[in-house]
């Protein structure tokens, strides 16, 4: 049996995971902008990933972090044909205390009730934490998944760089990691048998079916783009109107634009959330600003046409200020289909459940190009999430430990 022999008894006592989540309230909390920032390798991300280290430690797993910083908690003997649970305990800036560590805690919580039910794993059973996942320090989400996968070049990863210019080799190294292992990593995808990643659901299809726990059925195509629009730095008092070439309001045509795009195509999404100006004074006319488009549709096609006419705008509306613009592709996803076998097997031993669409990025839609894979959602009463009224009940919590626990003992 793969069950750990091991001087140290493994707590009888459950946890839950809405008591998980208090214990790591205070981790992180951003007091500026309200709710949660932890990001891939920063002091409250790494608080969170020693604490997880610790508890999986408590639970008598078998700790190792991988090449590219993803931390994997094994339930005896890593092997072939594991089945892994588990998510990312970094966020976004402000966000909340679910989207991440909801799946993190669940999988805690339900190897105690495994472990209470006498329950010994038949496959190697692990859980799991991405690094990077929301892509809110060094920019490209999915980080950790996207290089175990080897969807992202090793080389560009290590070089991306933070706000403060600090880059991700060097945020590894900081943190006792080694970057130069970054990259596809064939032995850890080797033993994933199947992935399910549980997550507070991030908007209203649960509430509306009245259903605490529900399945996954796709990711939307979706990606993320750099605008970089240059002018002139010049005095805001001194400059008469006709010889400006101020760039925000080349920045300004495009974020107008993008809404008006994207509601002309069905289903689509664009967004400007995150808007840098050079050097950024009240009384100064930026010499350049940065902006980042993030955009979704149903698939690659749709997906493609949004962008590519929020360029041609994005282009027109430089073009009108005398400024420049370049503009980088940072990440992109096709649409992620979830293995429908799985998916209608785990709603089946739920008795069951939902299955809805979902138009956030997340790890299991990285590795869903490579293993069989699936999500369960557990309701968010507010319907919101990124932001800090994102929330999830505790009878819903517990609902969703339930939910996953059933799973596990099904495919483990
Ligand atoms: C990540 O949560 C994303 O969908 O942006
Ligand atoms: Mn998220
Ligand atoms: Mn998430
Ligand atoms: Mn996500």
């Amino acid at each position: 049996s793969p069950h750990p022999t091991s001087s140290q008894t493994p707590s009888a006592t459950k946890a839950t995971a809405t008591g998980l989540l208090a214990a790591i309230a205070d981790v992180g909390s951003d007091r500026r902008r309200g709710g949660f920032s932890r990001h891939g390798y920063d002091h409250a991300e790494l608080d969170l990933r020693a604490w997880f280290v610790e508890q999986a430690r408590r639970r008598d797993l078998d700790v190792r972090t991988d090449r590219n910083g993803n931390i994997w908690a094994w339930w005896g003997r890593p092997g072939p044909d594991a089945v892994i649970t588990g998510s990312h305990l970094d966020s976004v800036p402000g966000g909340g205390a679910f989207d991440g560590p909801l799946g993190v805690v669940s999988a805690l919580a339900a190897v105690d009730e495994l472990r209470a039910k006498g329950f010994t794993p038949r496959r190697p059973l692990a859980l799991v934490v991405f690094a990077e996942e929301e892509g809110g320090r060094f920019g490209v989400a999915c980080l950790g998944s996207r290089l175990l996968a080897g969807t992202i070049d090793p080389a560009k990863a290590a070089a991306l760089r933070d706000p403060d210019g600090v880059s991700l080799g060097e945020a590894m190294t900081a943190a006792g990691l080694d970057p130069a292992g970054l990259g596809r990593d064939d032995e850890a995808l080797s033993r994933i048998g199947c992935f399910v990643e549980l997550h507070v659901e991030q908007g209203r299809g649960l509430i509306d079916q009245a259903a605490p726990v529900g399945v996954a059925s796709s990711i939307l195509a979706h990606g993320r783009w750099r605008f970089s629009f240059t002018g002139e730095g010049n005095h805001a008092g001194a400059t008469p109107i006709a010889d400006r070439r101020d760039p925000m309001l080349s920045a300004a045509g495009l974020v107008l634009a993008a809404r008006r795009i994207a509601a002309e195509v069905e289903g689509a999404r664009a967004t400007v959330g995150r808007l840098v100006p050079n050097p950024g004074g009240t009384n100064v006319i930026a010499s350049s600003v940065d902006l980042w488009l993030d955009a979704r549709a149903e698939d690659d096609a749709r997906t493609r046409t949004v962008v590519d006419r929020i360029r041609e705008a994005a282009t027109e509306a430089a073009e009108a200020e005398g400024c420049a613009v370049r503009i980088t592709e940072e990440s992109y996803g096709d649409t992620v289909v979830f293995d429908s076998t799985l998916r209608d097997d785990l709603s089946a031993a739920l008795g069951g459940v939902p299955a809805l669409p979902t138009g956030a990025g997340h790890d299991a839609g990285v590795l869903a190009a490579r293993v069989p894979t699936a999500m369960l959602f557990v309701r968010n009463p507010t319907g919101v999430s990124h932001a800090p009224a994102e929330h999830a009940e505790p009878e819903d919590c517990e609902a969703g430990v339930q939910a996953l626990t059933t799973v596990l003992e099904k495919l483990a």
